[in-house]
């Protein structure tokens, strides 16, 4: 069964800084292989990645919504479903995409949702990594992937405000009912010490915290892969040292 890491964090956190940068760990340490998830609506995790995006499962869903002859007569709609999700994983040198897209409009979605969510079951258990970056906030987390991960990660700055909001969003996850072995509390772009009581008060379990670092600001002005970053850059450092509580299985 698939290590689920979920990404989740306000807004500019640095959750797809951070995802893209675990899968281009899990690649390099060659643990097992990986299903990158874009649950966005705003894909970006391809272009982080250094990607082109090809087609994305909002697009397929629309398509199969709005025109049902496209479903091969004497194929079952959900056999359909899956056939064109699977089409719609880009296979990439060491990991595996699937983009997510735009959510739906009113229609014959529900059903779609839920078939969909079966077939990302099943898919799912084919890898030994499924990392998920999701938007900002957790309300919409997530009906078209899966409700349950190993880690959820919320990635938070060190303002009280932001850590009041990871906090919502673990709460919110339990309120959601999301089946979450361990959440995680990590801090991005920090250059100093941490106050250990303002985490303390968030009651989290905290995962530790990671510099601002100038060369992941120049790589994404230039709009250049993860995988250019130095591998003795600040920032591919320190999350490599707490690597272990993120994809150890235990
Ligand atoms: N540790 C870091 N040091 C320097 N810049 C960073 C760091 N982490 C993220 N950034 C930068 O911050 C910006 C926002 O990061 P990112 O897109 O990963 O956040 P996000 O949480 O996914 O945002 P959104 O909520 O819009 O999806 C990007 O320009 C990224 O390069
Ligand atoms: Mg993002």
């Amino acid at each position: 069964m698939g290590y689920i890491i979920a990404m989740a964090g306000k807004g500019g956190t640095g959750k797809t800084t951070l995802a893209a940068l675990i899968i281009r760990l899990i690649k390099e340490k060659k643990l097992g292989s990986i299903l990158a998830v874009d649950a966005d609506p705003n894909s970006n995790l391809a272009e982080v990645l250094g990607v082109e995006p090809a087609g994305n499962i909002g697009e397929i869903l629309d398509d199969i919504c709005s025109n049902s002859d496209k479903v091969p007569a004497g194929m079952p709609k959900e056999r359909f479903i899956q056939h064109q999700v699977q089409s719609a994983i880009q296979e990439e040198e060491g990991f595996d995409i699937l983009t997510m897209g735009k959510p739906e409009g009113p229609g014959c979605y529900c059903y779609v949702n839920n078939v969909l969510r079966g077939v990302m079951i099943k898919l799912i258990k084919d890898y030994d990594y499924i990392i998920i970056d999701n938007e900002a906030g957790l309300e919409h987390l997530s009906r078209r992937t899966t409700r349950s991960a190993d880690r959820l990660i919320v990635v938070s700055d060190a303002s009280s405000v932001g850590l009041k909001s990871a906090s919502r969003i673990i709460a919110l996850a339990k309120d959601l009912k999301f089946e979450v072995k361990k959440s995680l509390l990590l801090v991005n772009r920090l250059n100093k010490n941490i106050d250990n009581q303002k985490i303390k008060e968030t009651g989290l379990d905290y995962l530790g915290h990671l510099p601002a670092d100038p060369q992941i600001e120049a790589l994404s002005s230039a709009g250049s892969s993860i995988f250019k970053l130095d591998s003795n850059a600040q920032l591919f450092l320190a999350l490599n040292l707490l690597g272990d509580k993120i994809w150890k299985r235990n």
